[in-house]
């Protein structure tokens, strides 16, 4: 029976247009945030400001939030899609935000936060603007929450920047985000002039050879065996003679030489630009949970009488590790040096808890629980990173060679960095035992 109907894909696509131009639009800011993650981690290892190293890690883990958030409100929508990619326009205006690894680090902070955070602040003002408050009440109540992120992450970024002039790389972001019409193609398109030159095009992006310290002294290690060399006296930690006290403030060392941790960390993003969101989002949260396990130390540390310019910053892990391909570095922090953690620090923690300081208790108490939370991250996400890097031998036997090369590795990139302090200046072992009030 011949049929009188219009045809049933065109009307069926014009039925849902109102729906499907607020998915393109979530679609687009989903792929914004996830691409800031993936770029602005690149910050947290060169700029030298530990506290602009803790307030990047924790912006990051918010925008992991916010492209989390979207993603599942796009899913909800017909048209969001099913893959976690970026489209080429997008990613390469962040991947030339990174800038050279020569470029000032300050000036590239400037250049996230300044242009490209700025431009999404506008973008989802624009959502906001344009969708409607009933039908699309679920995305409204997710950007309007952003908006506040967003205005809060300009405000705690301001003190770091203020002094910056950035007029010039600002200006250069801003030609290649106006030639977008802004992130959501919102505002009039100002074409790229014929002569504009990708910088990342020429050359493109690699790590520094050492992470940045700024103001503070550094060292190769702060474990060792030397009470009149080294802060964190390996036997001292599980010597039952060893008085509590010491041990604590031992442990606020090692807990703020986590800073290892996020620098070596937070270089894992750029280099796996085709990871699923879910790994960068568990990486995210890993790098924040790091940057809080530093801070446990950076700001214990002070109350117990150390001068904060008298700790070294020990450099050793990152200069090995990022002489190590991504999958490699993530397998030595998850499957060694997190994994191997735990029995040291439950004798730590026990010995602790001599002393009833219920704040020490706690910070270890989440440290512990965050590091189990990160071994599991490991079992999860190895595997997947090792198939981004055409990683084919079985798991096991990776790590074990791994280890193997990130050993040889150590012979020649570790122990390279000079002590900035003499030994008298320096907290060290034996300082810690006149801080703490005792005599060994
Ligand atoms: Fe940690
Ligand atoms: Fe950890």
């Amino acid at each position: 029976m011949p049929t009188t109907s219009s045809p049933a894909r065109p009307a069926a696509a014009g039925r849902m247009v109102a729906v499907n131009e607020m998915t393109r639009l979530i679609r687009l800011l989903f792929e914004v945030e996830r691409e800031f993650v993936r770029t602005a981690s690149t910050l947290v290892y060169r700029v030298g400001e530990p506290e602009l190293k803790y307030l990047v890690c924790q912006h990051l883990w918010e925008s992991a939030g916010h492209a989390r958030f979207l993603r599942e409100r796009g899913r909800e929508l017909t048209t969001f899609g099913t893959n976690d990619a970026v489209r080429g326009s997008i990613s390469r205006i962040f991947t030339e935000a990174v800038g050279r690894n020569t470029a000032d680090p300050l000036v590239i902070t400037a250049g996230f936060y300044e242009v490209l955070k700025p431009a999404l602040l506008a973008a989802y003002r624009h959502y906001l603007k344009v969708t409607d408050p009933l039908a699309d009440w679920p995305s409204k109540k997710l950007v309007e929450e952003f908006i506040a992120d967003e205005e809060r992450h300009a405000r705690e970024i301001a003190p770091f920047l203020k002094d910056v002039d950035a007029r010039e790389w600002k200006l250069h972001l801003t030609q290649a985000l106006d030639d977008l019409g802004g992130w959501l193609g919102q505002e009039t398109r100002l074409p790229l002039a014929a002569h504009y030159a990708w910088q990342h095009e020429q050359t493109p992006y690699t790590h520094p050879a050492t992470c940045n310290r700024g103001k503070y002294p550094i060292c190769s290690g702060v474990f060792g065996l030397d009470p009149t060399e080294d802060p964190i006296v390996r036997p001292w930690l599980t010597d039952p003679k060893t008085d509590a006290r010491v041990i604590r403030l031992m442990v606020y060392v090692w807990l703020m030489m986590e800073m290892d941790a996020i620098d070596y960390l937070s270089t894992v993003f750029i280099e796996t630009p085709t990871a699923p969101f879910d790994l960068h989002y568990d990486l995210a949260r890993h790098l924040w949970d790091e940057s809080r396990h530093s801070q446990f130390g950076f700001r214990q540390l002070p109350k117990f009488g150390v001068d904060l310019m008298t700790v070294e910053h020990s450099l050793d892990l990152y200069n090995i590790l990022v002489q190590m391909p991504p999958h490699e570095r993530y397998a030595m922090m998850t499957m060694e040096f997190e994994a191997n953690s735990f029995p040291t620090k439950a004798t730590v923690m026990d010995r602790v808890r001599e002393l009833n300081d219920f704040e020490a208790d706690t910070l270890l108490a989440f440290d512990r629980n965050d590091e189990q939370n990160h071994v599991r991250y490991g079992h999860r996400w190895l595997p997947e990173i090792m198939a981004l890097f055409d990683e084919k031998r079985p798991t096991e036997q990776f790590v074990k060679e791994t280890k193997d090369k990130f050993y040889q590795l150590a012979e020649i990139y570790g122990g390279k960095v000079p002590h900035s302090l003499p030994k008298e200046k320096r907290l060290t072992g034996e300082k810690i035992l006149k801080l703490a009030g005792v005599s060994k």
